[in-house]
């Protein structure tokens, strides 16, 4: 596909705040994976970090988790969206000042996040941890992101919106209702405040706000990145603008109502439960409604997978959305739940998704935009494109088959009793059983890490002008 309708060659875009997202989410994303490597390593080797507080194993792993999502995923996010709500509506972005101000508002949001969070200051909230003072500049960057974004949707040339558009628009609104919803908190000083919501009532809604930050920032944002990249880089159409609409409707329509299959056998009305069990075996159907568009998109385009890595990049990552997205409703199940809670199970459905289709999508999109921007006719190399993506790939489904096996033994041994009634294993023995995966989970989360650097690489050869420069008059069109 070459665009919806063809963008005039004069428009002038505001690339200058999109590309400094594209580097700020590689250089994000070597930051929290090698937070990640660090745990991943003291899941193995507990002393390593020689007991000094700030590195204990409690504190970098919310550090971890705010640097994927939010420094890594987010700075993917409002770099793709930035490009392609500027490209789909042919004009430049609304409001630059307002723009420039997400991008900084944003990376300080983060380094305040990177200094709280080992500091042990924290909300306790899990993907909410930060305190009060952050948590209004969230909200401050969030408005200021919801004016710019529908801001430019208004200013539009074509009558039309663009499909990932709806999907972005739709994760602009839900996070920010998420964000300050959840994160209603009574101060008591600058560092501390407490949740204005009470016993289980909190635990429901800190679970609304979890599910759905997997919903719509860890989900709906990145099929935007889809339903734009993937026709770009196979140069095709979208498979079926129809089911494009019906998969966002029922997509936001039924996530919102999944989030209690995280509080199973809790205090949570039973009903309650139930309730977000069966939306979330519901939600198999837009889930795989979206997987089936993005892959049918390559119909008479299959070849192009043989020597493009990119496009192998953003195709493998929605096999692994399609994956996750059959294994979340499969462990909502409260039998299966009961087997697969708080086990590495779940750690190997998180990264399922979060390295197999967050991280994915998001490094093939950046290897198609990188040269746009920076006016280059390609990236450097497409062999490191392809040493790439064989390490990030490799490194997943070491990742995950180690977690798969950890948790089912897990879960096996921690309900094993004998015949008086007594555990047959004790905690340690489970542990002790688990080290294998540890090995084999730092092996892999190595090897996804090794590949951010290759990608650092590349992208450094690429914008600092190893590449010749295209003709203007080209770049302009492609842009
Ligand atoms: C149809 C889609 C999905 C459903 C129904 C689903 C369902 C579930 C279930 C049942 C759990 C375990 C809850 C527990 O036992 O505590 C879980 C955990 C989790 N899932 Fe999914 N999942 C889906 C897709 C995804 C995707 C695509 C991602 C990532 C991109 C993801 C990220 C997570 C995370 C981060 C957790 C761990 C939450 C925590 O306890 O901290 N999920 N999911
Ligand atoms: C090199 C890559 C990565 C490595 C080695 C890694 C490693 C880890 C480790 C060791 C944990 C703690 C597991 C535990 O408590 O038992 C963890 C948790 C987590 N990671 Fe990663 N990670 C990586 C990349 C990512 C990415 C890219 C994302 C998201 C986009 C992500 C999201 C998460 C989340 C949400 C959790 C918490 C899961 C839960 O509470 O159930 N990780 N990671």
């Amino acid at each position: 596909m070459r665009e919806v309708s063809a963008p005039s060659v004069s428009a002038s875009y505001n690339l200058r705040v999109v590309k400094q997202f594209a580097i700020m989410t590689v250089v994000w994303g070597i930051v929290g994976m090698l937070v990640g490597v660090v745990l991943a390593a003291q899941l193995v080797w507990p002393e390593m970090t020689l007991d000094i507080p700030w590195l204990h194993f409690g504190r970098l792993r919310p550090l971890h988790t705010n640097a994927v999502i939010f420094a890594f995923g987010g700075c993917a996010l409002f770099s793709t969206s930035y490009y392609i709500v500027q490209r789909t509506c042919q004009t430049a972005l609304f409001a630059p000042g307002l723009a420039a101000f997400t991008f900084w508002g944003w990376q300080v949001v983060i380094v305040a996040a990177a200094i709280t969070l080992p500091l042990g200051l924290t909300t306790s909230k899990e993907y909410a941890e930060l305190e009060w003072p952050i948590d209004i500049l969230i909200t401050l960057v969030w408005l200021s992101y919801a004016v710019v974004f529908f801001g430019t949707i208004a200013q539009r040339k074509p009558q039309h919106i663009y499909v990932a558009n709806w999907f972005f628009g739709a994760f602009i609104l839900a996070v920010a209702m998420l964000h300050v919803v959840n994160s209603a908190a009574v101060p008591v000083s600058w560092f501390k405040s407490y949740s204005v919501y009470a016993g289980t009532i909190d635990a429901m809604v800190q679970w609304w706000y979890g599910h759905n930050a997997v919903g719509f920032f860890l989900t709906a944002g990145f099929l935007g990145m889809m339903y734009y990249f993937v026709p770009k880089q196979a140069e095709r159409p979208v498979y079926s603008y129809r089911l494009s609409i019906v998969h966002f409707w029922a997509l936001v329509a039924v996530y919102i109502w999944a989030g209690p299959h995280h509080l199973h056998y809790s205090a949570l009305p039973d009903w309650a439960q139930s309730l977000g069990m069966v939306m979330s075996l519901i939600l198999l159907a837009p889930s795989w409604g979206g997987m089936i568009n993005g892959i049918m998109t390559l119909s008479g385009a299959w070849e192009k997978l043989r020597t493009d890595p990119t496009l192998r990049f953003l195709v493998v990552s929605l096999s692994f959305y399609g994956m996750s997205t059959f294994e979340g409703p499969m462990m909502s199940i409260k039998t299966v739940n009961a087997l697969s809670h708080a086990t590495d199970w779940t750690i190997g459905h998180v990264h399922s998704g979060a390295l197999g289709w967050v991280a994915m999508i998001s490094i093939g999109s950046l290897y198609h935009l990188i040269p746009i921007l920076y006016d280059k006719p390609k990236m450097y190399s497409i062999k490191l494109i392809n040493a790439h993506f064989w390490l990030a790939t490799m490194g997943t489904v070491l990742y995950i088959a180690s977690m798969w096996v950890n948790g089912i033994a897990q879960g096996l041994m921690w309900r094993a009793f004998n015949a008086d009634g007594t555990l047959t294993y004790t905690f340690a023995e489970s542990i002790e059983a688990s080290m294998p995966g540890y090995y084999v989970r730092l092996l892999g989360g190595g090897l996804f890490f090794l590949g951010m650097i290759v990608m650092a690489f590349n992208v450094w050869r690429t914008c600092v002008g190893d590449v010749p420069a295209r003709a203007p008059k080209v770049a302009a069109a492609e842009r």
